[in-house]
């Protein structure tokens, strides 16, 4: 939660082609898995700079963190033990609303230090909530961890320890995020042609 003193990576222009199977649904390929891959093991040294020595607790939010979390915490080289929190904020629209709890935390963090993951952070009002949440439980530190920051659209005073990249403020999708829990499958992070949700579905 601390102002980072790292400096993420810019989406990069890509100009690699969307796939022709994702054309009619995503206008641009925004990330390639090969630059998600590379950067995913950067953050991961950083990450074990910061968090050597002790057990970590590595709290995931599901469900939009699957591959991130996956290829994340195979490059840590650290003793950890993982957990889940489910956390819904969007119905089927791009706007968040109610915070819905889908699954509790399971571990206990008393006195622990916890890596919080995150797909995205966006208006902030998903982490500025689960924080509270989580210090109630006593850990001993929480950081958090996010692999896209689109920080045009902050709304809550937050920012990430630990962010992969940060990008304009566009509705993406792949990588595990979605659109009403379509498109996670996709490889590389994508921009949602604007049109398949202005017109609702
Ligand atoms: P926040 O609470 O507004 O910071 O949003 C956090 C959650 O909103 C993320 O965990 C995502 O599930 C979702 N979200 C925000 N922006 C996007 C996006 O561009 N694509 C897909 N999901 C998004
Ligand atoms: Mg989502």
């Amino acid at each position: 939660m601390s102002d980072s003193k790292k400096s993420p990576s810019r989406a990069p222009r890509t100009g690699a082609p969307v796939p022709p199977k994702w054309r009619k649904d995503v206008e641009r390929v925004l990330i390639t898995q090969d630059q998600l891959a590379r950067r995913i093991r950067t953050l991961s040294r950083e990450i074990e700079k910061d968090f050597t020595g002790r057990e970590t607790v590595v709290i995931s939010l599901l469900n939009g963190t699957v591959m991130f979390l996956a290829d994340l915490i195979r490059h840590l080289s650290l003793p950890l033990r993982l957990d889940f929190m489910g956390v819904s904020s969007y119905g089927a629209g791009t706007e968040s609303g109610e915070l819905v709890y889908t699954k509790e935390l399971r571990l206990d963090v008393r006195g622990r230090d916890v890596l919080l993951v995150d797909d995205i952070l966006d208006t902030g009002r998903t982490l500025s909530r689960v924080i509270p949440k989580l210090r109630k439980l006593k850990p001993r530190r929480i950081k958090t961890c996010v692999l896209l920051n689109k920080q045009a659209r902050r709304v809550e005073k937050i920012q990430a320890d630990y962010v992969g990249f940060e990008i304009p403020d566009f509705f993406v999708v792949g990588y595990g995020l979605d659109y009403a829990e379509r498109y996670r499958n996709l490889p590389f992070v994508g921009v949602l042609k604007p049109e398949l949700y202005q017109s609702g579905s």
